[in-house]
């Protein structure tokens, strides 16, 4: 890479499901209603892939649409990671279909990554490691979630939360000081409880009892990560700023992690930033984990919002507990 160069994004795509379920419908499958989803998250309505649809599909529609934007095509991706919760299968995961879907070229290296809905963040840090190493340049990144294929609809703490979509960037080496400037990725091991899914793996493989303790739905302490979130992405938020030279008044967007409205208020309060200068969908899609960023990325670009140059920091919390922080200069 030159060394002029800093590793950013070249290009960014996304795609979700058309099917959107409301708040309403919600109210005919749980006890619940939509004043009290609005008022305590945010949430209005969601996308959720219909049953038989292959996530996949989302995946490969986002990473064209990012290689486009980018001016490449697949068979220039010289590495591929996907973020996601719950892969494809268990065994390979969800990036050889993807690989497959993109037909791209010939021994290319690829794997999935897993660090809750922070994946994405995460990524982007790996992908500007590898691209700095000297050893690849042109690193696809995806998030890629079904969410709503684990999500209890028993279960009304969960269910009106979450929704299906996919997000993708091409990180390679950016000219005129754009790229990324600066990323801080943290986690707290002893809060794994907080979110979790537990039958299916080593600890408990699938059997009756793990399907009849509903032990293949995502679990959530809720109010525990409530408050984790809202401490921990102000503070990598202020270390990668810090590392960047920058300070919270050079920000000119944050794109976060898209889970609840009242935490992004709480986390824009303690940093003290406008809540306009952070860009929100959730009310549109719920939380989509791992795809959150790069779909609420998307349109903030396509509307004009983002513009080359602009200092944006992308921040994320999720299962693991992960969490992180990256700057860039768009
Ligand atoms: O990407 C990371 C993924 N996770 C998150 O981001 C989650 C972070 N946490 C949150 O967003 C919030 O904690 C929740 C939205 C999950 C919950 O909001 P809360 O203000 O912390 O509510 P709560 O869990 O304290 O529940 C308050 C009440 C309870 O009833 P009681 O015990 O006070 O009678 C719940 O049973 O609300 C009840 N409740 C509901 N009521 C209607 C919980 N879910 C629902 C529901 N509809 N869907």
């Amino acid at each position: 890479m030159n060394p002029e160069q800093r590793p950013g994004i070249a290009g960014i795509g996304a795609a979700v499901p058309d099917l959107v379920i409301t708040n309403k419908d919600l109210e005919e499958i749980v006890d619940t209603s939509d004043e009290w989803i609005v008022s305590r998250t945010g949430i209005r309505e969601r996308r959720i892939l219909p049953k038989g649809e292959d996530p996949i599909g989302l995946a490969i529609r986002a990473a064209r649409q990012a290689l486009d934007q980018a001016g490449l095509s697949p068979q220039d991706l010289d590495f591929v990671i996907t973020a996601t919760n719950l892969p494809e299968m268990p065994i390979p995961g969800s990036s050889p279909f993807l690989c497959e879907g993109l037909k791209v070229g010939k021994d290319l290296p690829f794997f999935d990554l897993i660090a809750g809905c922070t994946g994405f963040v995460y990524g982007l840090t790996v992908a500007e490691g590898l691209i700095q190493a000297g050893r690849h340049e042109n690193v696809l990144v995806v998030g890629l979630e079904a969410l709503s294929r684990f999500t209890d609809w028993q279960d009304r703490s969960t269910c009106v939360l979450f929704g299906d979509g996919a997000g993708a960037a091409v990180v390679r080496p950016m000219p005129d000081g754009r790229g990324i400037l600066a990323s801080c990725l943290s986690g707290d091991s002893s809060q794994w409880h907080l979110l979790r899914m537990e039958g299916g793996g080593i600890k408990y493989p699938a059997s009756p009892q793990t399907l009849e303790r509903r032990m293949h739905f995502l679990k959530m302490e809720g109010g525990g990560v409530f408050k984790s979130a809202v401490l921990m992405m102000e503070r990598t938020t202020q270390k990668a700023l810090k590392e960047a030279g920058l300070t919270k008044e050079d920000v000119d967007w944050v794109v976060p992690h898209q889970a609840n409205y009242r935490i992004l208020k709480a986390f824009a309060d303690r940093f003290g930033i406008p809540m306009e200068k952070i860009v929100v969908n959730l009310d549109r899609y719920g939380n989509t984990s791992t795809a959150s960023i790069p779909i609420a990325l998307v349109e903030a670009q396509a509307d004009g919002r983002i513009r080359p140059g602009d200092v944006v920091v992308l921040n994320a919390f999720g299962a693991g507990v992960t969490y992180g922080a990256v700057v860039l200069r768009w």
